[in-house]
């Protein structure tokens, strides 16, 4: 038999395809580790070119012949699904599958930029779900329209349909992202996973201890963005009202329609009411004190900037 062209084409696209997942599989290794039996991260995507998502899993199959007084099969036990590489200030900031050390001070301002600008930006434009900034990150923005340099993770939120459809069809998969390097001037590619909670679609709150609903994690480093769902979990008590698993409870209208606006250089969306939502959370004084965390903001420079005195009795990263 003859391979026509195209066919043979396939074949190697086919093995080049499997090779990659070969290598990541590799560089994920721990991943499978520490989660037996979870199958390989299923697609790779680029944010440059946009993938065609993969399959939504079928149905359940129908118990139609079954006999109708068995019971419904039981929702499996939770259990704390994420799992960081410590419980201290310092290490819960990493996913323990992805940890390789701590990243200094000098230098997680930059790892926490890639991770919103390719959260955000592959969210936008290959994955087309809408995401905005949360807490403290949002926050950042408010200030200057970065990651304040105390903070060692960066917080999202999505709407629980979204999260839905993140979990019917992304999970697992690995997203590259390409920046430039502006010390050598060269393109570099990272990687992230995006992985969602097995108990994220949950309504209910569980044992707390899957407040987390999604990840964006840089597979480098094992630093992440905390991705939480807003939805109705309260229909009866706060008919209307929309919260996360960690009691954040939000009006519709002081979230949608979202404004579109620039956070470390790239397009991202924040809340319709976003002082509402600030002051509701740190309260008013978060958008007045200039003196926070061994920081002082220069309102000339329009940046927060590390008091001299701080490491003097610090150790360097405790928060
Ligand atoms: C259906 O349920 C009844 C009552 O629990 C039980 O006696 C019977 O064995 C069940 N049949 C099947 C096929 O499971
Ligand atoms: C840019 O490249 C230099 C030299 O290879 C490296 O030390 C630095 O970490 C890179 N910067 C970023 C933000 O990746
Ligand atoms: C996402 O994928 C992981 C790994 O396969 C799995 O353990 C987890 O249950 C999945 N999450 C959802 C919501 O299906
Ligand atoms: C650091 O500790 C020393 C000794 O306890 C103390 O005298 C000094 O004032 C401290 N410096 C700062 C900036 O807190």
């Amino acid at each position: 038999m003859i391979l026509s062209p195209s066919l043979f084409f396939t074949q190697k696209k086919c093995l080049l395809l499997v090779t990659a997942l070969l290598v990541f599989s590799a560089i994920l290794g721990t991943a499978a580790v520490a989660r037996a039996g979870a199958p390989p991260p299923a697609t790779i995507s680029s944010s440059s070119s946009s993938s065609s998502p993969s399959p939504i899993p079928s149905e359940p199959p129908a118990h139609d012949g079954q006999n109708k007084t068995d019971p419904p099969p039981a929702e499996p036990e939770e259990y704390k699904y994420f799992q960081e590489a410590g419980g201290g200030a310092e290490l819960t900031h990493y996913d323990a599958r992805f940890f390789r050390g701590k990243v200094p001070y000098a230098t997680h301002r930059a790892v926490l930029a890639h991770l919103i600008r390719s959260y955000t930006t592959t969210f936008r434009t290959s994955l087309r779900l809408e995401t905005w900034l949360a807490h403290g990150t949002l926050l950042g923005w408010w200030w200057n329209g970065r990651i304040m340099p105390w903070d060692f993770d960066v917080d999202a939120q999505v709407s629980g349909e979204t999260l839905r459809v993140m979990a019917a069809r992304h999970n697992g998969s690995l997203h590259e992202y390409t920046y430039r390097n502006e010390t050598t001037g060269l393109d570099e590619i990272r990687v992230f996973l995006l992985d969602v909670n097995a108990f994220g679609t949950r309504v209910g709150r569980g044992t707390g201890a899957n407040a987390i609903d999604a990840r964006w994690i840089d597979v480098e480093t094992g630093m992440y963005v905390d991705i939480t769902a807003l939805m109705e979990r309260d229909r009866g008590g706060k008919p209307g009202v929309v919260s996360c698993k960690n009691f954040h409870d939000y009006t519709p209208a002081a979230i949608w329609p979202l404004r579109e606006t620039k956070f470390e250089g790239v397009t991202a969306l924040v809340p319709r009411e976003f002082e509402k939502v600030l002051v509701d959370e740190y309260g008013a004084k978060s958008l007045e004190v200039t003196e926070w965390e061994g920081h002082h903001w220069d309102a000339k420079l329009k940046e927060w900037i590390k008091n001299e005195t701080t490491n003097e009795n610090k150790t360097e990263g405790v928060l």
